[in-house]
């Protein structure tokens, strides 16, 4: 009750962030913040990373600016992985430290002992300088000390090595490969995931162990993550979380972490300060340009879209006219998959949180025009994956195809079966939110069950595979291929 009343008090004090009172500091003019005393100004900072050709900006925060020398007590931890520019040529990484800690500098480059011996850039090592802030809340008024770092020009395929921190405070060496170059036939795969907030029976890192053995490129997460989401207690929770001896930084600061807003993390200025998204601001979009944002990653285009808006008119307006703009202008020749991620289903059988159908109204006709082949959602904890749809009829799901044929099967690569011709809505959300019952007594779904899950979806040129798995167990819940 407690924690609900938190979250009321959250989504108000969102509401009441106008942005009339963000600062713009230039890059420069950092000097002197840190001996600001009371009152707290929030600003947002924002700056162009060396050899990036993209702005980024924070959140409203306290004391933004570029990190410098200033190394407290405590080691760079929760370590995570994003990309805001080019999947196949930048990366940017987030951490945690002590608040005294300023210093906010990347190391890397191909060869690992050289990174691993390395106390600034030199042979075979390159440094890079990023931001850092506090980030507080109505809940933490002290605030939790956050660094990003944005990496670019880079190679598509390589894997780079790499620590975050400063001088004598370096985190352990991680790798990253890059994505492969955009267009790619050769084979590469990503999970799904979503609702891990209460981490029930640690689902969560459990969850990011199993993917991390099956290998993955990317991981995208459709919303839900923590509990409350302007509580950054529950961040530390989520990027600390552990599964015996493995702690999640192990596969996120590894593998791309690219999520959607969940109605729990209400789009907080802590759910925005916690990742680097691609920012490119359209009209109407709040959260530096992260509220909605697309990205390219191998042969597949992916739409992030946020379904929890304060403004309900923004679900059609402003971000139905940016999807139907962005996915116009996907080649798909280059990348012709196109998965679509949002929270909230709008088709789903389960009767906890019933289908949405402003968000069909608003946004199947876009997915629909443009053959979106998968789109993923959360909050409801199940698994469900729909028969294909294409069209609405007097509000009613029309099926693109009748009886067992309409259901996409095992092919074998370059047959071909032409692709089931309808879009898939998968509902994969359960790495430790409460489950839900599920039901699959509806015309449109195909399966539905009431276990953890997270998924792996395999693409090879122009054939996919999907495989949905027990989290807690590992058994297979569902899989199907087809190519097109
Ligand atoms: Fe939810």
């Amino acid at each position: 009750m407690i924690r609900s009343l938190l979250f009321v008090l959250a989504l108000t004090f969102i509401a009441c962030g106008g942005d009339d009172d963000h600062v713009a500091l230039d890059a420069g003019a950092d000097a002197g913040r840190r001996d600001a005393g009371p009152p707290v100004v929030l600003q947002v900072f924002t700056y162009t990373p060396d050899g990036c050709d993209y702005e980024v900006s924070t959140p409203e925060v306290q004391d933004p600016g570029l990190g410098d020398e200033v190394i407290g007590e405590g080691a760079p931890d929760h370590v995570h992985t994003s990309f805001a520019g080019p999947s196949w040529s930048s990366f940017a990484v987030n951490w945690r430290t002590d608040r005294e800690t300023l210093a906010s500098a990347l190391l890397y480059g191909t060869d690992e002992d050289a990174v691993r011996a390395a106390e600034g850039p030199g042979e075979g090592v390159a440094s890079q300088r990023g931001h850092t802030f506090l980030v507080a809340s109505a809940f933490d008024p002290t605030g939790t000390r956050l660094h990003e770092v944005h990496v670019c020009a880079l190679e598509p395929s390589t894997t780079y090595y790499y620590k975050v921190g400063g001088p004598g405070r370096w985190s352990e060496v991680y790798d990253y490969a890059t994505a492969p170059a955009l267009g790619t036939t050769e084979a590469w795969s990503f999970a799904i995931t979503g609702d891990a907030r209460n981490n029930r029976d640690n689902a969560w890192p459990l969850s990011q162990r199993r993917i991390m053995n099956r290998g993955v490129d990317l991981q995208i997460f459709s919303g839900d993550a923590v509990f409350l989401g302007a509580l950054q207690r529950d961040w530390e929770l989520f990027f600390g979380a552990r599964a015996d001896d493995f702690e999640v930084t192990e596969l996120l600061a590894r593998v791309a972490f690219m999520p959607t807003n969940g109605n729990h993390e209400g789009l907080a200025v802590n759910y925005l300060a916690q990742f680097a998204l691609p920012q490119e601001v359209s009209p109407g979009e709040r959260g530096q340009g992260e509220e909605w944002y697309s990205f390219d990653f191998g042969n597949a285009h992916f739409v992030v879209l946020n379904d929890t808006v304060l403004d309900q008119d923004v679900i059609a307006g402003a971000q139905g006219t940016w999807l139907r703009e962005d996915l116009a202008a996907v080649d798909r020749e280059r990348t012709p998959w196109i998965f679509a991620m949002h929270h909230r289903p709008f088709y789903t059988c389960e009767s906890n949180h019933r289908p949405d159908l402003g968000l069909r109204a608003a946004w199947q006709p876009i997915f629909d025009e443009h053959e979106v082949d998968v789109v993923f959602n959360g909050h409801n904890h199940v698994y469900e994956r729909s028969r294909p749809i294409r069209g609405v009829d007097g509000g009613e799901p029309r099926l693109a195809a009748e009886g067992p044929d309409a259901v996409p099967v095992m092919t074998r690569a370059g047959e071909g079966s032409g692709g089931p011709s309808g879009t898939l809505y998968v509902v994969a959300a359960a790495v430790g939110a409460p489950l839900y019952d599920a039901s699959a007594a509806c015309e449109f779904t195909h399966v539905a069950t009431s276990e953890t899950n997270y998924g792996v979806v395999e693409i090879e040129d122009r054939t996919l595979t999907i495989t949905i798995r027990n989290v807690m167990t590992d058994a297979l819940i569902d899989t199907f291929s087809y190519s097109k």
